[in-house]
């Protein structure tokens, strides 16, 4: 039986698809069963940023119950299997969020990692992804509206008994950032990966692939791999050894 990790947090624009697509491709590198969902029904942008933006199923067709979760998924040139969502308004009527779980429960059974791509917010589609999940990952931006909306998923979260994998630091930067341990000890969790701020990203972007795909060596996807290797070393079933104190040292204050 597989692993379904929500990537949430709700406050937006502060990382949460670029992590999902990138911790899943990263996992995937390191030769993982892994699919990842787009769970953001009304903005979904896991098709868009890896070039499937208008695909003919999605998760809304899923959800709608017009099609098997299986007709809905995509290959990404890398390889990475995915469940997109689609773009259009219309798409929205019938979808119920609640379906959710039922599916991730089904991908389960075949895929040993389901990454969850979650909405903004605490509305019935994020709140769809929290119950769907086992484990979640908390984004967060070193800013205080940032953490204070994490605090607000934590706090769902540990009420839906849910286990929290650990809080992501993303979009770091060099002045005025919130420190690591003032983050710690608002939230009372640790931040176990410190992804950087990266022009990267958005070159990656623009060419609608994943910046561990395309920029293997740049500093924002060896924090990512990180990451993967972070998740891996806490799975029971982990097959990638290669995970050390000094990795998780290195992850925890973001370095090389
Ligand atoms: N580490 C980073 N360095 C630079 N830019 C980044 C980084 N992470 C994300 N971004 C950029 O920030 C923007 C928002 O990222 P993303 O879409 O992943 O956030 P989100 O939390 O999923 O947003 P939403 O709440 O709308 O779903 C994107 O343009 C993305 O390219
Ligand atoms: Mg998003």
């Amino acid at each position: 039986m597989g692993k379904a990790i929500c990537v949430s947090g709700s406050k937006g624009g502060i990382g949460k698809t670029t992590t999902s697509i990138n911790l899943a491709l990263s996992l995937f590198n390191k030769k993982e069963n892994v699919i990842l969902v787009d769970a953001n029904f009304t903005s979904p942008n896991v098709g868009i940023y890896l070039g499937h933006p208008v695909t003919p199923k999605s998760i809304h067709e899923v959800l709608s119950n017009k099609i098997k979760i299986e007709e809905a998924m995509y290959l990404h040139r890398s390889g990475l299997k995915i469940v997109p969502g689609n773009i259009s308004l219309s798409s929205l009527e019938n979808v119920n969020p609640s379906r959710l779980k039922t599916q991730v429960s089904r991908l389960k059974k075949d895929y040993d990692w389901v990454i969850i791509d979650s909405a903004a917010g605490l509305g019935r589609e994020s709140m769809s992804a929290l119950e769907a999940c086992d484990e979640v990952l908390v984004v967060l931006n070193p800013e205080l509206p940032s953490v204070t909306d994490a605090l607000k998923t934590i706090r769902i979260t540990q009420e839906l008994n849910k286990e929290i994998a650990g809080i992501v630091l993303t979009r770091k930067r060099k002045k005025y950032d919130m420190s690591i341990k003032e983050i710690e000890s608002m939230l009372e969790l640790p931040v176990i990966s410190v992804i950087p701020e990266d022009d990267y990203v958005r070159k990656a972007q623009s060419r609608r692939d994943a910046v561990t795909n395309l920029f293997p060596k740049s500093k924002v996807s060896k924090s990512y791999n990180r990451l993967s290797s972070y998740m891996l070393a806490q799975s029971p079933n982990s097959r990638d050894t290669e995970f050390t104190w000094r990795d998780m040292i290195k992850t925890i204050f973001g370095l090389k």
